[in-house]
Formats: structure tokens, sequence, C-alpha cells
């Protein structure tokens, strides 16, 4: 209990469409994306979430960061001793608690340049509360001096010295390729003080180089930084290496859960997602 950061239990949510039919008559059907979700997520871990296109992972995703509201069922967040009920906390409160997303396609803010998009992912409150504002004037400067100083350490810490990214800080982030983009998009991270991030099929469309980069990334969120990582993907080998645990929902069900390994070589996600495995575990490492 102690362990867990992120309490799901017993989700659920349906959604409901319109049916128009050729006689005119128009019928309302629902239908149930996530049935019952129970998941505890371990602190200071990676916990992947695999399974098919629709079967409710980002609207698991979008549960938890307060986008849309759950019919049935409790999220609790407990960072360091302290109990959060999500049901009850605004989206844009979640940063301040410590809860970051990366969202599945819009990862940064293209007509910010690249060191706003830095800066506005901090959480640091500074300036909104009365006490914190009288001050501020005075402070600003030197307050935007040290948050840019970070923003260049973080790149230099992710990316290396000559990082273009320090170069590139005053252009706009759509200058930069897609790749560098998701880069960023997962380096504004680090900005604020984030215990659980949530990211959303962070390797879609990038190539073989940046998704060893992005793995290496996700590595330092968990070591540096102790994050909690929720991770959706459907880039087998990325979540064989990097996650601990794994977690396979299919038709809006948890129906697999435990080690990546318990969960890859499972019978049932091998037939309802993965396809049959032609080769042994590991047998090229047995061939070098
Ligand atoms: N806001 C919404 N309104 C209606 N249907 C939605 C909404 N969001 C998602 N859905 C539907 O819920 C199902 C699950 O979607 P999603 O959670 O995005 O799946 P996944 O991320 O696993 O591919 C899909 O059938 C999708 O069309
Ligand atoms: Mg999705």
């Amino acid at each position: 209990m102690n362990n867990t950061i992120l309490h799901i239990n017993s989700v659920s949510k349906s959604f409901s469409h319109s049916i128009k039919k050729l006689n005119g008559d128009v019928s309302k059907e629902e239908y149930c994306v996530l049935d019952k979700i129970d998941l505890q997520v371990q602190k200071g871990k990676i916990t992947a979430i695999i399974g098919s296109n629709g079967a409710g992972k980002t609207t698991l995703f979008n549960i938890v960061s307060g986008l849309l509201n759950t019919d049935k069922g409790e999220l609790f967040y407990t960072p360091n001793g302290k109990k959060y009920n999500l049901r009850k906390i605004s989206p844009y409160k979640l940063a301040r608690i410590g809860i970051g997303r990366m969202f599945q396609d819009n990862h940064i803010f293209p007509k910010l340049t690249v060191m706003e998009n830095m800066l506005i992912a901090d959480t640091d409150p500074y300036g909104e509360n009365a006490f914190t504002s009288f001050f501020y004037h005075r402070k600003k400067r030197k307050i935007e001096k040290e948050r840019k100083l970070r923003a260049e350490q973080i790149f230099e810490m992710l990316f290396g010295k000559a990082n273009p990214f320090c170069e590139k800080q005053e252009d706009y982030a759509e200058t930069l390729s897609y790749g560098q983009q998701r880069l960023l998009g997962l380096a504004r991270l680090f900005m604020g003080n984030y215990k659980l991030v949530l990211l959303d099929e962070p390797t879609a469309g990038v190539n073989p180089v940046l998704v060893k980069k992005i793995a290496e990334i996700i590595r330092k969120m968990v070591d540096k930084r102790q994050m909690t990582i929720l991770l959706i993907e459907h880039n087998m080998p990325f979540v064989e290496s990097l996650a601990d645990l794994c977690v396979f929902i299919n038709t809006g069900k948890i129906e697999t859960a435990g080690s990546v390994v318990e969960v890859l070589d499972n019978p049932h996600v091998r037939e309802n997602y993965l396809g049959k495995r032609t080769t042994k575990r590991n047998s090229t490492d047995a061939q070098a």
C-alpha cells in the first residue's frame, strides 16, 4: 500500500453516441470504454500499459489527468504520505501536486520558443498568491534567470554540452525537427517537480536512434528524479527494455498484469494482441 503512488479503484467510463437510422429515427447508443479498472501504480517504477487501438488506454490517462470524469470508481494520488482525491482536483492544478503528462500527439507548444516551452512546464507557483506576488516584481528577473539556467542544465544533462536546444532556445519550437520536438516534450518534464508522469506513446513515429534516446531519458526520469512512469506503448522491444511492470488492457478491461515477461508471454495476450511468437525469447542474445 505504502509503495503505491496512484490508486485506480474500479474506474468505469462509458460514452454515448447517436445513430441516425435510414427512416430518420435517432437512437442513442452507450458503449463502455473502461470497465472496472483496478490498478495500483508502484512508486519509482515504470509501468507499461499495452493493448490494441481503441482498448481505452488514452481514456484512462484522460481520467487520471482530470480531462474526463469517471462514471464510477475512485482515484487517489499518494505522493510522500499525502492523499489527494483526483476526482476533486481541477486538471490545471495537477502539475502543482506533481502529475505531468505528455500527450499522444501534442507534445509541445509550436508557437512558443524552445525556452518558453521549458519555462511554462515549471510547476513552481511563485507569484501566484498574495504573499509571493508582493515580492514578485523585484524577484522576477532573478527567478527568470535561474529558471533559464535550470532549463539549460537540463538540456546539457540530457543531450550533452553542444545540443540543438541550447543553441535554438530563442527559435519557435515548430522549427525543430519532429524528433527534436518529441525530445523537447520529454525535457520539459524535468523542469517541474513531477512525481508521476504519464507518457502516451512516446516512441510513436520516431526512428530507432531516437527511440533509444527516449528510453535513456525515461530512465533518467526514474534514476535521477525518482519519477514514477505510467507509459502507453505499442513498441514491445522498448517496453521490454524499459518497463518494470506491464498491464494488458483489452476492450476496456485489465486482463493481465504482472512483470513484463509474464504479460508478454501470456498466451491470452499473444492471441489477442501480440500474435504468435515465432522466435524464442532472447534467441538473438544466445546467437551473439
Ligand atoms: N471523448 C470521447 N467521446 C466518445 N468516444 C470516445 C472519446 N474518447 C475516446 N472515445 C472512444 O473510446 C474508445 C477508446 O479510445 P482510446 O482510449 O483513445 O483508445 P486507445 O488509447 O487504447 O487507443 C474508442 O472507441 C474511442 O473512439
Ligand atoms: Mg491512445
